[in-house]
C-alpha cells in the first residue's frame, strides 16, 4: 500500500532547513526514529568503527512496498505529512521527507524493506545519491537500512569527525535517549562485533531505566507524575535531592515522546533543584513532558534536537512545580531509609563477636561539647521553640546552639534522666519514636547510623545548614523577613531603567525585609535590611540585589532571592566540622533533618547523607564477588 507523498514545494520550503547528516550519531537517530514511526517493537542496530565503517539499523516495522521504497528516498517525500497545517501540530517523529536521501547522498547505502503480508520485499542500493540497483529481496518483514563508508564523497566533512571512540560514544547516547523515550521497544547495540546491550521491551519506564543504567541509580530516583495544568503531563523519574552529575549526559527531557535540548528546560530543571543541586554539577533526570501536538512546534531545527512552546511561561512553571514537589516526596522515602533495621539476624553464632558499637556516654566527653537548641515537643519540627529568634541583633546567631561556656543546662539523654520522671517519660517517648540507630561520630564531622540497607554517614555540618535553612525560609515566609533598622539610612541613585524595575517590585523587596522607598527620580532610600545579614556597604548590596533578581526573571518567585541570602549566610553559622555534639544533640540533629522539606542535601545541594549498603560491604571484604 503506498503511503508516501511528494510534498508540494510551497509545504517543503516551509521545513526548517540546514544540516541534517552531522556525524554517525546523526544516521543512528534519523534510522531509529524511522523504525519508531513505521510501529516496529525490536530495533537492533549494528555499528562498525565509530559508525563511520557502518550503521545497520534493522526493525520489525510495517515496511515499504516497491514504490514507496522508491520514492522515500526522494527529498520531500514522507508519508508523515500532507500539508502545511499538518506541520502545526505533527505527531510523529519524521515529518519532513529529508532524512533517507541525505543520508543515502553522502554514504553508499542499501534499502531492504517487506510489507508485513508481501511475498517479496525490494532492495534498492545506492551510492553517493544515485541508484545502482533495485530488486526483489527476501529479508523477513521489515526495514533494514546499511549505511557504509560514510561522507566517503566528501572528505572535507569526514574530516571534522572526532575519533572512532568519541563517535562510538555519540552513537550509544543517541541509542540511550531513544531506548529511555521509548521502554516499549526493544533495542540491542552490537559495537565492532561485541553486543553492548540487548534490551528487551519493558512495561514501564523504570524497567528500562534499570536496565540501561542499573538498579542503582534507579534507586535513587523518584517518579514524577503530575499534571500541573489542564494541558500538560509531566511523568518520568528525576534524581533525589543530593544525586547529581558533572555533566548533562543524564538529564534527559522528552517533548511528546522526542528527545530535546532546551535551554528552557534546563532552566526551568535547575530552578526546581534550587538548594538541592551543587554549584557547577547538573541532576538526573529522565523527564517527560506530554503536550498537546499543536501547542509545541518541531519545526525549527534541522536535526530536530529543539522545539518551541507556544506558551512557554506555562511550560516553565509547569516543570518547576513538579520538580519541587516530586523532590519534597521523596523525603518521605529517604526517612524510611533511617530506619534502624527492624530484624535481628536469626542465627547469632554462640560466639558472637564483641559489640563494638561506641555506648552512648563515650562518645565523647562531656566537657568539650558544644550543645544544640533543646526540641520543644519530641518531634516537633524545625520551628521548635529552641530555634526562637531571641537575639534582635542576629536572628541566626541567636538560633545557634549557645557554646558549651554559654550554658549550664545540663543536656538530657535517655541514660542521664532516670532520677526525673518527666525527662525519663521524655526519653521513653523518644525511644519509642527513635527510627534509627547512632553508632557513633567519626573524625568530629560524620554521624555513623546504622539502617536495614547497611551503615549511613551523615555529615553533621551540612545537616544543620538544611535545618537552619529551612527555618529561616519558614519565618520569610509567613512573618516575612525580620528586619534590623540601619544606623543612618542610605540613598543611593540607579539609572532609569532600574529605577522603573525598583518601583515596580519595591512590594516584593520590603517583603524580602529591605526597607526601600523611592527619594526622588533615580533615588531610593534604604532604611532597614533583612536581620540575618551582615551588610558593610548597603547600597552596593541593594545594586547587586537589584542585578540578582533582575536576572532570576519575572517568573521566579519572590522568595527565591530571599532564598539565596539565607543559603549563603546558614552556612557561616551551621555547627562546623569538629564541633564535638554530645549523644542528645546527634539524636536532634538527626531527628530535626529528618523534618526537613528536603533533608538529603544541604541548601548548596552538597549531600548530607551516604549510604554504604551491606552489599557493598560484603564486596570490599570479598565475601561477595
Ligand atoms: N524503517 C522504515 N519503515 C517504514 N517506512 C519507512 C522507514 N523509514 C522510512 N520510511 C518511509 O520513508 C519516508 C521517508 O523517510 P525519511 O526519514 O526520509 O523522512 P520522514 O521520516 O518522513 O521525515 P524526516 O526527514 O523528518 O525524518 C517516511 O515518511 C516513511 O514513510
Ligand atoms: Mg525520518
Amino acid at each position: 500500500m503506498s503511503r508516501i507523498r511528494l510534498l508540494p514545494e510551497t509545504v517543503a520550503s516551509q521545513v526548517a532547513a540546514g544540516e541534517v547528516v552531522e556525524r554517525p550519531a546523526s544516521v543512528v537517530k534519523e534510522l531509529i526514529e524511522n523504525s519508531i514511526d513505521a510501529g516496529s517493537c525490536k530495533i537492533d542496530i549494528v555499528i562498525r568503527r565509530g559508525g563511520i565503517s557502518l550503521v545497520r539499523v534493522i526493525d520489525d516495522g510495517w515496511g515499504m512496498d516497491r514504490d514507496d521504497a522508491l520514492l522515500s528516498l526522494e527529498r520531500h517525500a514522507t508519508s508523515k505529512i500532507r500539508s502545511a497545517a499538518d506541520l502545526q501540530a505533527v505527531a510523529t517523529l519524521g515529518f519532513r521527507g529529508e532524512a533517507l536521501p541525505s543520508i543515502a547522498s553522502v554514504s553508499r547505502f542499501r534499502l531492504t524493506t517487506r510489507e508485513t503480508g508481501a511475498i517479496a520485499g525490494t532492495e534498492i542500493v545506492v551510492n553517493g545519491g544515485k541508484i545502482d540497483m533495485v530488486r526483489d529481496g527476501g529479508e523477513a518483514p521489515g526495514t533494514q537500512v546499511e549505511v557504509r563508508s560514510l561522507f566517503y564523497n566528501l572528505p572535507a566533512r569526514r574530516k571534522f569527525l572526532r575519533s572512532e571512540n568519541t563517535e562510538s560514544r555519540n552513537i550509544e547516547h543517541q541509542i540511550h535517549l531513544q531506548a529511555i523515550g521509548h521502554p516499549q521497544i526493544g533495542f540491542s547495540l552490537l559495537r565492532d562485533g561485541h553486543m553492548l546491550f540487548q534490551l528487551p521491551a519493558a512495561a514501564a519506564l523504570g524497567d528500562r531505566i534499570r536496565d540501561l543504567y542499573g538498579i542503582k541509580l534507579l534507586e535513587r530516583l523518584v517518579e514524577v507524575n503530575g499534571t500541573p495544568s489542564r494541558n500538560i503531563h509531566i511523568g518520568g523519574f528525576i534524581g533525589q535531592a543530593g544525586l547529581s552529575r558533572q555533566t548533562r549526559a543524564q538529564q534527559l527531557v522528552f517533548v511528546n515522546g522526542r528527545a530535546i535540548q532546551s535551554g528552557l528546560l534546563t532552566a526551568a530543571i535547575r530552578e526546581g533543584y534550587h538548594t538541592a543541586l551543587m554549584k557547577g554539577q547538573f541532576p538526573v533526570t529522565f523527564l517527560f513532558l506530554e503536550i498537546d501536538a499543536a501547542a509545541v512546534d518541531v519545526n525549527v531545527h534541522p536535526a530536530k534536537r529543539e522545539v518551541r512552546f507556544r506558551d512557554p511561561t506555562a511550560v516553565r512553571e509547569a516543570i518547576v512545580h513538579s520538580i519541587q514537589q516530586t523532590l519534597e516526596r521523596g523525603r518521605v522515602e529517604w526517612q524510611q531509609k533511617f530506619r534502624a533495621p527492624s530484624v535481628v539476624p536469626a542465627a547469632i553464632p554462640e560466639k558472637s563477636t564483641p559489640d563494638l558499637r561506641l555506648r552512648r556516654d563515650t562518645i565523647a566527653p562531656e566537657e568539650s561539647h558544644r550543645e544544640l537548641p533543646h526540641l520543644g515537643p519530641v518531634v516537633a519540627g524545625v520551628g521548635s521553640a529552641a530555634m526562637a529568634l531571641t537575639r534582635a541583633d542576629d536572628p541566626v546567631r541567636a538560633s545557634l546552639p549557645p557554646t558549651a561556656s554559654q550554658t549550664r543546662r545540663r543536656p538530657v539523654s535517655a541514660a542521664d534522666s532516670t532520677d526525673d520522671p518527666s525527662a525519663l517519660q521524655r526519653s521513653q517517648q523518644l525511644a519509642a519514636q527513635q527510627q534509627f540507630q547512632i553508632i557513633g561520630v567519626l573524625s568530629k564531622l560524620y554521624v555513623l547510623m546504622e539502617n536495614a540497607d547497611g551503615l549511613v554517614l551523615v555529615d553533621q555540618h551540612a545537616a544543620h545548614e538544611r535545618i537552619l535553612f529551612e527555618e529561616l525560609r519558614r519565618r520569610m515566609e509567613e512573618q516575612g523577613v525580620l528586619t534590623q533598622k540601619l544606623l543612618l539610612p542610605e540613598t543611593f541613585d540607579v539609572p532609569p531603567r532600574d529605577a522603573d524595575w525598583i518601583e515596580r517590585n519595591i512590594s516584593i523587596l520590603q517583603k524580602m525585609g529591605i526597607g526601600i522607598e523611592s527619594f526622588g527620580p533615580g533615588t531610593f532610600k534604604i532604611d532597614s535590611l533583612p536581620g540575618f545579614l551582615s551588610v558593610s556597604d548597603p547600597s552596593q548590596f541593594m545594586r547587586k540585589v537589584i542585578d540578582d533578581l533582575k536576572s532570576a526573571g519575572n517568573s521566579t518567585s519572590p522568595m527565591r532571592l530571599g532564598e539565596e541570602m539565607i543559603a549563603k549566610t546558614v552556612c557561616r553559622h551551621a555547627v562546623k566540622a569538629n564541633d564535638p555534639l554530645r549523644y542528645p544533640e546527634i539524636e536532634k540533629l538527626i531527628r530535626d533533618l529528618l523534618e526537613c522539606d528536603l533533608p538529603y542535601c544541604c541548601p548548596h545541594g552538597r549531600p548530607t547523607m551516604i549510604q554504604l549498603s551491606l552489599a557493598e560491604l560484603e564486596k570490599k571484604f570479598g565475601r561477595k564477588i
